[in-house]
C-alpha cells in the first residue's frame, strides 16, 4: 500500500469554471507537499478542464452509469470519465444511495465497470443515526462492503474505502477517534475475507466533516489512510490545510 496518505476533495455539485482558480491553488500546493498524494472530483461538467489546469493531483468523478453506454439520457459512462480525461470515480456516496436509491448491486456494477475501462474506484459505506445509536454500525458496514465491493481480479490494487457515516456528512459532528479506529479495523477484516492478503493493499479514507483543524487528529489513527473532504475541499484555503495535516503526519 502507497505509505502516502490520500486525501480526495469531493465538490459536490458546487462549483463553476470560476473555481478552477482553487483546483489551480490546490494543485501548485501540491507540489510542495509531495508526502502526500491529493485528488479532487469536481462535478462532470468541471472535469476536463481541471484535469488540464491541474498537473500534479488526481482529477476524478463522484459517479457513473454501470452500462458502457446506451439509451441513459443524462448519464455518463465509466468510459465518458476517463475520456475526459478522469483517473477515478467515487461511487455509492450515501447522497447517491439516498437520493438515487443506489443499492449496494448497483454501487457494485458501477466499480465494475469503472474498474474495466482502467478507472480507480473509491467505494463509499457508513451508517445512518439511527443505525449508529441501534447498535448496529459495524454490521452495516460489513453488508455494505459485501455488497458494494467489486469483485474482478485486481480489484484490490484499484479500490478505496472510504468510511464515511452518513451523520457526520456536513454536520460539523464526527465519530470519537476510538471509533473511527475501530470501524477502520473492522472494514479492514472485512476487506480480508473478501480480497485474502491483497486487502492490506487496500487504503481506507475517513470522509465526514474533515476540516484543516480535525484532520491531524483523525490522520493520526493508524488505520485510516487518509480522508474524503465534501464542505472543506471547496477552497483552497481550507483544502491545502488538510494536506497539510497529510503531510506532517506523512513525516512523523
Ligand atoms: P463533508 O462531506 O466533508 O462536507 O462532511 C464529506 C463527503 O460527503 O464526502
Amino acid at each position: 500500500m502507497s505509505e502516502r496518505p490520500y486525501i480526495v476533495g469531493n465538490w459536490k455539485m458546487h462549483g463553476s469554471r470560476a473555481m478552477l482558480s482553487e483546483a489551480r491553488a490546490i494543485d501548485r500546493a501540491a507540489e510542495r507537499l509531495m508526502k502526500v498524494e491529493v485528488a479532487i472530483a469536481p462535478p462532470f461538467t468541471l472535469i476536463h478542464a481541471t484535469r488540464k489546469e491541474a498537473a500534479l493531483i488526481g482529477v476524478g468523478a463522484q459517479d457513473c452509469h454501470a452500462a458502457e453506454g446506451g439509451a441513459h439520457t443524462g448519464d455518463i459512462s465509466a468510459a465518458m470519465l476517463k475520456d475526459s480525461g478522469a483517473g477515478f470515480v467515487i461511487v455509492g456516496h450515501s447522497e447517491r444511495r439516498a437520493d438515487h436509491g443506489e443499492t449496494d448491486a448497483d454501487v457494485k456494477a458501477k466499480a465494475e465497470a469503472a474498474l474495466a475501462v482502467g478507472l480507480s474506484v473509491i467505494v463509499c459505506v457508513g451508517e445512518t443515526e439511527a443505525e449508529r445509536d441501534a447498535g448496529k454500525a459495524a454490521e452495516v458496514v460489513s453488508k455494505q462492503l459485501e455488497g458494494s465491493l467489486p469483485e474482478t481480479e485486481q480489484a484490490a490494487e484499484k479500490v478505496t474505502v472510504a468510511y464515511e457515516p452518513v451523520w457526520a456528512i456536513g454536520t460539523g459532528r464526527t465519530p470519537t477517534l476510538e471509533d473511527i479506529g475501530a470501524m477502520h479495523q473492522a472494514i479492514r477484516l472485512r476487506l480480508r475475507g473478501i480480497y485474502g492478503e491483497a486487502a492490506d493493499g487496500v487504503r481506507i479514507l475517513y470522509g465526514g466533516s474533515v476540516k484543516a483543524d480535525n484532520a491531524a487528529e483523525i490522520l493520526s489513527i493508524p488505520e485510516v489512510g487518509g480522508a474524503l473532504v465534501g464542505g472543506a475541499s471547496l477552497t483552497a484555503e481550507s483544502f491545502v490545510g488538510i494536506m497539510t495535516a497529510a503531510a506532517e503526519r506523512g513525516e512523523g
